[in-house]
This record gives structure tokens, C-alpha cells and sequence, in this order.
């Protein structure tokens, strides 16, 4: 399938980034997308136009839009688990309907969004718990999809925040609800236990960790805990009044299923106002995807950027960095995101895939990546395409000269990356300082190559329309690169067998006389730990 892509990339005429703009130039906007209010410029690659064209008939030879048309028609598109993967229907507002085994799913996600609702502005209008003492901080108790989306969209709306505080809680590490209960009120908090399956068991261990406290504290488990979950039947067992349980579908993987209940944190932090608006900014793109073709289309063409990085040229790795400090947990959300989304072996059709199908996704907010990782993106040997993101307007009127500045270290970056700066440069900079063999050697020093990729995502001002239309765009991004690499994005199997091993080891811990069942390593490690404990 890349075969002409491969040909192309070892015959093509311009191997450096700076040759194609001087070779073209409208560059900049023949190599730019729009989506609703977001705008990727990805020029600074060395896509030119035989590759994209080559990219583009990759969604033809996939038959992309086809792939895209039944996710929104309700196939088992998720074939492994023979479930839809239906999650744009939480953000369809106009309740246009849409279909999953014949039955119009609309009707209910509409009637969960208003119990949600309700819900939500009882909670914020102070009038929820027995005491009638306002609920003053929400601690969401989850894990994976059921965590990273809801934290790191609150935590990208701060500016919007007029409910009680939300605080995440997801490590099984005793540290993180022990640090998170302390400085809370019992009777004043509310408990969101939140798993699609209601049996994971860090989210378990958690709650109940969560419920205890709440009864030593003189709370209401019947009023101040609730469960967001597609299996009701355990939430109710595990002692979730049933008025308080949130329901959603099989058809919403967890990782995409921050639109629906997952997401009352976030609506309890903005209200249902803005989250709506939120679910719209999703919708857009929504839109978009279905009604845009080519090199128009923008999670298209950035998924196509993707496939060209990974597949063709090689790169195993994307930086994820967002000159945004509320989007400093977008980096781990994506990690789950993508990674268990299309971080695969093995193709739909049971075949083996032959080279990695997703690259290592990572980063962290910008600038302080700056002062961590950028001298490897800018002179170690990998070539790590970077993705950066900014906003042109900040939440801060009167700190108007930071964002100034964020921006121009987020251009100049880039900018950075692609130019390099090249021996004669760097010479001519360092020569009043040094000579002969030492200004040679200080010069390899100093010295850029240059010519390495990145996009840049605009968007006007990080709102909640717009946070909705970013996540989306992700969640395509995904799912294109997913469809044309033939891959499942919806399922998850790499990570059961590390759960099935701890839930044996478990018992090995904490009674270490059994270790017998264990192997080498693991029972030396057994032994190190049963001999400190007892010291
Ligand atoms: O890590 C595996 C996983 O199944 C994720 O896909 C999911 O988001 C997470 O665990 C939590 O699952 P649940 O919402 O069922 O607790």
C-alpha cells in the first residue's frame, strides 16, 4: 500500500524543508487546513505535493469515507468486542437520529444529558446533601478514559470554573486519595465513582477507600456518592443508590466517553451551558469530517501528516506540546488516546501487521519542555516530529506580554527546528570568542541540522466550543490512521494480561508465604520486599 509513498519519499526532488518553501511560495497556505475555529499549518514538513497527493489516495484505496460512514450508522465497527463505536452521538444535540441495531439511540442520550444536567445545578445551586451544606468539592474516582479525559478537559477550562472544585483520583497507590481526602470536608464532598465496567479494580479499591471516609466523616454515602458506568448492576451492588447512577452505553469506548456522564465533572465545574457549548464545539467537527473531502479535511490531512511520519519516514515517536498551560495533561491524554487506540500487532482481519502502526506518544506543556527535553528534539540524533499548539488570544487581559511571549517561543521553535543553523553560521557567530581548532570544535557544538518536521495547531482562545473541537479532532486522528492501517481502534486487549498477573500476585503479597507460584526474578523481588518489611 506505501509502496509509491517509499518511492517517493527516496526519489523526491527537495530533501530539505526550507528548498520546498523557496520552490513555492504560497506554501504556507497551500500546506495549511481549517476546521471550524482551528487552523493546522503543516507546511513545516517535507510533505510536497506528490506526497500528499500519494497520502490522499491512501483514504480512496481504504476506502476512508466509507469507514467514516459507518461509525456514524452504528456498525460493529469495533470488531473484536462486536460493538459500534458510536461516541459522536453524546455531542449530537439536534438529536438527529442515529441508529444502533435499528433503534434510535438519540432519544436516550438526550435524557441522560438532561438528568446530568439536573443533577448538576442542584449540585451548584447548593442544593444537594442531607445537611444542606453545599457540596464545595467533587472527587472523581476513575481510572484510564474514565480519568485523563474529564481531568484534563477541567483542568483546560479553569477560566470557565463557577461550581465546586474537582479534584482526580485514579492511582491504586494508597498516596493519591490519602493526599486528595485529606484536606476535604466529608460533609461537604461529593464522590463521583466512575468506570464503564464498574470492576476496575484501582477505581474499586478507591472507592471504597472513598466510602469509608465519607461515613468516619459523617456523610451520606445514599446522597454524596455517585456512579457513572455502563454496568448499572454493579454500581447498584456496590451500594450506589440507583437514582444516582449515570448510564452509558456499551457503544461509547471509555476513552471517548468524557461527552456523556464521564464528563459531569467537567459540567459540574463550567454548568451545563457551557458544556453544551462544549459538546458543540465536538459536533463541529463532527461536521466537518463528514462533509469535507481531501486535503480540505482536517483530521484527514493530519492523520495523513501521521501516516507519512511513521509509515514512510520512519520516525517512532510525536511530541506532543502545547504552548498552553491549561493543556498540560493533554500530552497523557493523548498517550491513552492514541497509544491504546492504534498501539496494535495485529490487523482486523487477524493479519500481522509488519512495521509499528502508532508512535510513542509524549511531551508536555511548552515552554517547559523547553528546559527539559528540546536540546534531543533539536540535536539528538531521532528525529522527533513535534506538534505545537497555541492560542492567539489568552485568558489574561492584563498579561498581555506573557502570551506575547509564549507565542514567539512557540513560532521560534518551530522555526528553529526546521532552519537549523548551519556550520558557517555558527562559525561566524562564535569566532570573536574562539580560534583555530577550538572554535572547529566548539562550532560542531553549536550547530543545528535543521530540516526536522512539525505542524502547528492555531485556535483562537482555549474555550470550551474550542477544547470540544481539539479533543475531537484527536479522536479522528486516530481513527483515520486506525482505518487505513486496518487496525481496531476501539479495543484494548494489550492490557489485560498484566491485570490477570496482578490479581494472582496480590494474594502473593500480601500473604508472601505462597510465593512458591512465582518465577525467579519476580520471587527474588518478593524476598527483598518480605525482608524489608520486616525490618
Ligand atoms: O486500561 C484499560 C481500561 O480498560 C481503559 O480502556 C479504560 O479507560 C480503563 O481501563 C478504565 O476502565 P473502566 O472505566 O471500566 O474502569
Amino acid at each position: 500500500m506505501f509502496e509509491h509513498l517509499h518511492r517517493h519519499w527516496h526519489d523526491r526532488q527537495f530533501r530539505n524543508i526550507t528548498d520546498l518553501f523557496e520552490s513555492d511560495p504560497n506554501r504556507a497556505s497551500e500546506f495549511s487546513v481549517t476546521a471550524a475555529d482551528l487552523y493546522l499549518d503543516y507546511s513545516k514538513t517535507d510533505i510536497d505535493r506528490t506526497a500528499r497527493h500519494l497520502l490522499l489516495d491512501l483514504c480512496s484505496v481504504t476506502n476512508l469515507s466509507d469507514q467514516i460512514s459507518l461509525m456514524f450508522s452504528g456498525d460493529a465497527i469495533n470488531c473484536t468486542e462486536n460493538r459500534p463505536a458510536l461516541h459522536p452521538a453524546l455531542r449530537n444535540l439536534n438529536g438527529t437520529p442515529l441508529y444502533v441495531n435499528g433503534t434510535n439511540v438519540m432519544p436516550d442520550v438526550l435524557r441522560t444529558l438532561k438528568f446530568m444536567e439536573q443533577f448538576t445545578a442542584k449540585v451548584r445551586e447548593n442544593e444537594w446533601s442531607d445537611s444542606r451544606e453545599p457540596i464545595k468539592d467533587v472527587v472523581n474516582i476513575g481510572i484510564g478514559g474514565s480519568d485523563l479525559g474529564p481531568a484534563m478537559a477541567t483542568a483546560a477550562l479553569a477560566p470557565y470554573h463557577d461550581g465546586p472544585k474537582c479534584h482526580f483520583v485514579s492511582n491504586i497507590d494508597g498516596a493519591h486519595i490519602s493526599d486528595t481526602l485529606k484536606n476535604l470536608d466529608p460533609i461537604s464532598t461529593l464522590l463521583i465513582v466512575s468506570s464503564k465496567t464498574f470492576s476496575t479494580i484501582e477505581t474499586m479499591i478507591n472507592a471504597r477507600t472513598a466510602r469509608d471516609w465519607l461515613l468516619q466523616g459523617g456523610g451520606n454515602p445514599a446522597r454524596q456518592m455517585v456512579g457513572i458506568t455502563s454496568s448499572p448492576d454493579r454500581a447498584a451492588a456496590f451500594g450506589i443508590d440507583a437514582s444516582l447512577i449515570f448510564y452509558f452505553s456499551e457503544w461509547v469506548g471509555g476513552r471517548y466517553s468524557l461527552w456523556g456522564p464521564t464528563g459531569l465533572p467537567i459540567m459540574l465545574a463550567i454548568g451545563h451551558d457551557a458544556f453544551r457549548t462544549f459538546l458543540n464545539g465536538a459536533h463541529d467537527i463532527d461536521v466537518h469530517i463528514s462533509s469535507t473531502s481531501g486535503h480540505k479535511n482536517l483530521p484527514v490531512m493530519m492523520a495523513l501528516v501521521s501516516l507519512w511520519h511513521s509509515q514512510i519516514c520512519g520516525y517512532s515517536t510525536r511530541a506532543i506540546l502545547p504552548y498552553d498551560q491549561r493543556l498540560s495533561l493533554l500530552p497523557s491524554y493523548l498517550q491513552q488516546l492514541e497509544m491504546e487506540s492504534n498501539g496494535k500487532g495485529v490487523q482486523k482481519n487477524g493479519c500481522n501487521l509488519t512495521h509499528p502502526a502508532c508512535p510513542i506518544v509524549w511531551g508536555a506543556a511548552g515552554t517547559n519542555g523547553q528546559h527539559a527535553f528540546y536540546q534531543l528534539i533539536h540535536q539528538g540524533l531521532q528525529i522527533v516530529p513535534c506538534e505545537f499548539m497555541v492560542a492567539a488570544q489568552a485568558h489574561e487581559p492584563d498579561l498581555t506580554h506573557h502570551h506575547n511571549w509564549l507565542i514567539a517561543h512557540c513560532l521560534a521553535q518551530s522555526e528553529a527546528l526546521m532552519r537549523g543553523r548551519d556550520v558557517n553560521e555558527t562559525r561566524q557567530l562564535i569566532e570573536h570568542d574562539f580560534d583555530g581548532a577550538e572554535l572547529e570544535r566548539q562550532t560542531r557544538h553549536r550547530m543545528f541540522n535543521g530540516n526536522r518536521p512539525s505542524v502547528t495547531l492555531l485556535y483562537p482562545k482555549l474555550t470550551p466550543r474550542i477544547l470540544g473541537q481539539i479533543i475531537a479532532l484527536y479522536e479522528y486522528r486516530v481513527f483515520i490512521e486506525g482505518a487505513i492501517l486496518g487496525i481496531n481502534s476501539f479495543d484494548q486487549w494489550g492490557v489485560e494480561l498484566g491485570k490477570v498477573l496482578a490479581s494472582n500476585l496480590y494474594s502473593i503479597v500480601a500473604a508472601p508465604e505462597s510465593s512458591e507460584r512465582t518465577t525467579g526474578s519476580t520471587r527474588a523481588l518478593l524476598d527483598i520486599i518480605r525482608e524489608k518489611r520486616a525490618k
